[in-house]
């Protein structure tokens, strides 16, 4: 299913962990937000627990977006459940949680033609927790409609060599452990991912010629969804998707 971005007519606005300009990131309420706005795909970040599961939560430490300090790896279940994911960015938000990929992907199964970007950030784990995204997404049936992104190109190397999955890079000089060589991380890559401060349409064009998708992040703004499709990208990854949803007119509310 994920496949059809190959062949997609018009622009495909994903949730940039969820909707992240208005809601905390990573929590449920921020991708229950940006699917009420008629976002086609979500993007979340993925590590894991001391007690080894998976949950959603973008940096190594908790420190930024909930009431806790120290590593994420450092926290059981119980511990990092136990903290306020919501209140940092607002009080009236205090109390979420931070998710697991199961209360996730519960949540997905009620939205089956959604496309997901699942992030496997770079740490000591990824490996484990590659393994266990992969098992918990196939056990909800989720994951023919995922494309899995990492910085650390190790990562995207396992993911395509040990699944076959469909992988989104970024440019090399952005990501860690990255091969240059014939055979090397860009033929294991499916779509490359450009931040706004470097996309161009040459840089575009360069890796369509590549024959990979390219896809920018994050459009916030309806001039910088403009110029991302001057550019030629297929795809956007929205903090703020309202821009780009009302550009193509997809914004539901
Ligand atoms: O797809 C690009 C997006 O995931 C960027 O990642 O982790 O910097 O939000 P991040
Ligand atoms: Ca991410």
């Amino acid at each position: 299913m994920i496949q059809k971005l190959e062949q997609s007519q018009s622009l495909v606005i994903a949730g940039h962990r969820g909707f992240k300009s208005a809601y905390p990131e990573n929590t449920l309420l921020s991708f229950k937000e940006a699917l009420a706005l008629g976002v086609g795909m979500l993007e979340f970040d993925l590590r894991l627990t001391k007690d080894g599961v998976v949950v959603v939560l973008h940096d190594e430490t908790v420190d930024r977006t909930t009431n806790g300090t120290g590593p994420v790896g450092e926290y059981t279940l119980d511990e990092l459940q136990n903290l306020d994911a919501g209140g940092w960015f607002d009080k009236a938000y205090a109390g979420l949680q931070v998710p697991t990929l199961d209360e996730l992907c519960e949540l997905l199964s009620d939205y089956p033609e959604l496309l997901l970007n699942v992030e496997i950030k770079p740490s000591r784990t990824a490996r484990e927790v590659t393994d266990q995204a992969i098992m918990t997404l196939e056990k909800f049936g989720h994951l023919s409609r995922c494309v899995f992104t990492s910085f650390d190109a190790a990562v995207l190397d396992y993911l395509y060599d040990a699944y076959g999955a469909k992988t989104q890079g970024f440019e090399a000089g952005a990501m860690s452990n990255f091969d240059h060589s014939e055979n090397g991380t860009y033929s294991k890559m499916w779509a490359i991912a450009f931040p706004m401060k470097a996309l161009t349409a040459e840089k575009v064009r360069a890796a369509q010629q590549k024959g990979l998708l390219a896809w920018g992040y994050c459009p916030d703004t309806a001039e910088e969804v403009a110029y991302a499709k001057s550019c030629g990208v297929t795809l956007v990854t929205c903090n703020d998707p309202r821009p780009a949803l009302e550009a193509a007119g997809q914004l539901v509310k």
